[in-house]
């Protein structure tokens, strides 16, 4: 999962006037009022933003990019390491300045960070005026409402069943081709390091019809990438009988038995809407993770073969104190079933921890030689950060020196470039089909989409456009990028 902190801007969108809505004026100006949002962490976060626009705008707010004339400022939280909430930290004394001259402005802060410490950054520290958890969006204009009035506007309760099904995210920083579809929410996982169980509250699988609505739309607009997201998304569940809701059309109801859509029969629902629309998922979890999925995947073209399977460790034991309730072995496993039913060319990228409480060296060595065994193409890689609430800080010593973890993060770091490297030149000389996704960061005159397994691909420009296919044949590669020409046109 992609912990990369960006911000957000929003695209300024003036339809907010439509009938109906509730007109929130900024009373100096006469115009509606004005709201700005940035996003820490995740995707999930990132795509919760988009909802959090859909609501602010459907209560009569207009969005802007530029934090200086909005009325009312949101920062969408992380805290999944205390990095992540040392940056929030920052920018909300960022913010804090900027509000000692406009002392009208509104802070709101949401997301993870907001229900982890709930009331203290309003009444102790008062350094906002909203807090809100990221199961109470619908009541932000509501709480916007409240702290007008003076009155604490905290809401950080969490739901069993909220999925926001019925909200159309406002797209935010599109590129008009690939978006993301929140397809659950929370995670009764309880992996010992982590604070998101806590954050997010329990794993609920959202309407599968909904979901398939929201691609289709998508797919009408004219993008040609989904991505379905989820924090465990191979536990997906989805009955008529646990929901309690009218029997899915699609789905054939056998006796008295109710039908379960599952991840894999998901997956092929949004497959199906045309061939000619991706489709990827994040993040699988290797004990929930099945050859059901994988046959799926490889029997649908457009549903890209690339898997982010985070290990954490590579260390038995490791695992074990981490609570991820699967073995190395277990792991190997599960990798030998993706060579085997998906072939040598499916991604496979990793999270790893390095450091975790109790980590012996060689237990080390055993993540460095799991990395050799698999080949990532890609990581995402950090030293243990020890969060307040966690099963890992009330059961066990954060005895690892951070300058040890960090050392052996340098050294996962090595390895996983090494990969990276010899997976990308197994794709040279090789044609690729590639989505267009945008111009290159490097040259105007370069175009740059991804392939299947999800590696981005740079190559001239020519008349090509984004959200087009091309084939490419890549000549080069580096460790991040593959290079090359573009071979067919669709
Ligand atoms: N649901 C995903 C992970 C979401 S959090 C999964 O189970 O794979 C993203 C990543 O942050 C995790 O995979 C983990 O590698 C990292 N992470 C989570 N808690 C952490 C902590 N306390 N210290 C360091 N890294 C952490
Ligand atoms: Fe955190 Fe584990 Fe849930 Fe992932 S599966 S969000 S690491 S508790
Ligand atoms: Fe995501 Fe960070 Fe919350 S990773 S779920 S925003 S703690």
């Amino acid at each position: 999962m992609d912990n990369v902190i960006t911000d957000i801007d929003i695209v300024d969108n003036k339809e907010s006037e439509a009938c109906g809505v509730k007109i929130s004026m900024n009373e100096n100006t006469g115009k509606a009022r004005k709201m700005y949002i940035e996003s820490y962490g995740c995707q999930m976060n990132f795509s919760d933003s988009e909802i959090v626009t859909s609501v602010m705008k459907q209560n009569g707010f207009d969005t802007t990019s530029d934090y200086n004339e909005a009325d009312v400022v949101f920062l969408n939280t992380c805290s999944i390491r205390e990095k992540a909430e040392q940056t929030v930290r920052n920018r909300l004394n960022h913010f804090n300045a900027v509000k000692k001259k406009r002392p009208d402005m509104t802070i709101g802060i949401l997301g993870c960070m907001a229900e982890r410490l709930k009331e203290q950054l309003l009444e102790e520290e008062k350094i906002v005026d909203i807090v809100v958890g990221p199961d109470a969006y619908r009541d932000l204009p509501n709480l916007v409402q409240k702290s007008d009035e003076g009155q604490k506007a905290v809401n950080t309760f969490l739901s069993r069943e909220e999925t926001y099904a019925d909200i159309s995210p406002v797209r935010l920083n599109s590129n008009g081709v690939t978006a993301f579809i929140s397809i659950m929410r929370g995670c009764d996982n309880m992996c010992s390091f982590c604070v998101v169980p806590f954050t997010r509250g329990r794993e609920r699988s959202r309407d599968p019809q909904s979901i398939v609505k929201e691609a289709q739309e998508l797919y009408n607009q004219g993008y040609k990438e989904v991505t379905l997201l989820g924090q465990n998304v191979d536990s997906y569940k989805w009955s008529e009988e646990q929901n309690n809701k009218a029997r899915l059309e699609s789905f054939e109801k056998k006796g008295t038995q109710f039908t379960i859509i599952n991840f894999a029969n998901l997956l092929e629902m949004v497959a199906k809407i045309n061939p000619s629309l991706r489709v990827r998922f994040s993040t699988s979890h290797p004990k929930d993770i099945t050859d059901e999925v994988l046959y799926t995947i490889k029997k649908h073209d457009n549903i890209c073969k690339y898997i982010h399977l985070p290990a954490q460790s590579g260390s038995s034991r490791v695992l074990e104190l981490m609570n991820r309730t699967y073995t190395r072995e277990w792991y190997i496993n599960r990798v030998d079933a993706i060579r085997e039913i998906l072939g040598t060319e499916c991604g496979i990228s990793s999270d790893m921890i390095t450091g975790f409480c109790t980590e012996t060296e060689e237990e080390h060595q055993e993540t460095l030689t799991l990395m050799d065994y698999v080949k990532y193409d890609f990581s995402y890689m950090f030293f243990y950060s020890e969060r307040p609430g966690t099963l890992a800080e009330k059961k066990l010593k954060d005895d690892i020196p951070l300058e040890i973890k960090k050392r052996r993060l340098a050294e996962v770091i090595e390895r996983q470039q090494i990969s990276a490297l010899e997976r990308n030149k197994l794709d040279v000389g090789k044609v690729h089909q590639i989505l267009i996704e945008g111009t290159s960061k490097r040259s105007d005159d370069y175009l740059f989409g991804r392939n299947t397994a999800n590696k981005v691909v740079i190559f001239p420009k020519e008349q090509y456009k984004k959200g087009q296919y091309v084939n490419v044949l890549v000549e080069d590669c580096t460790t991040a990028t593959l290079t090359g020409k573009v071979v067919t046109q669709f």
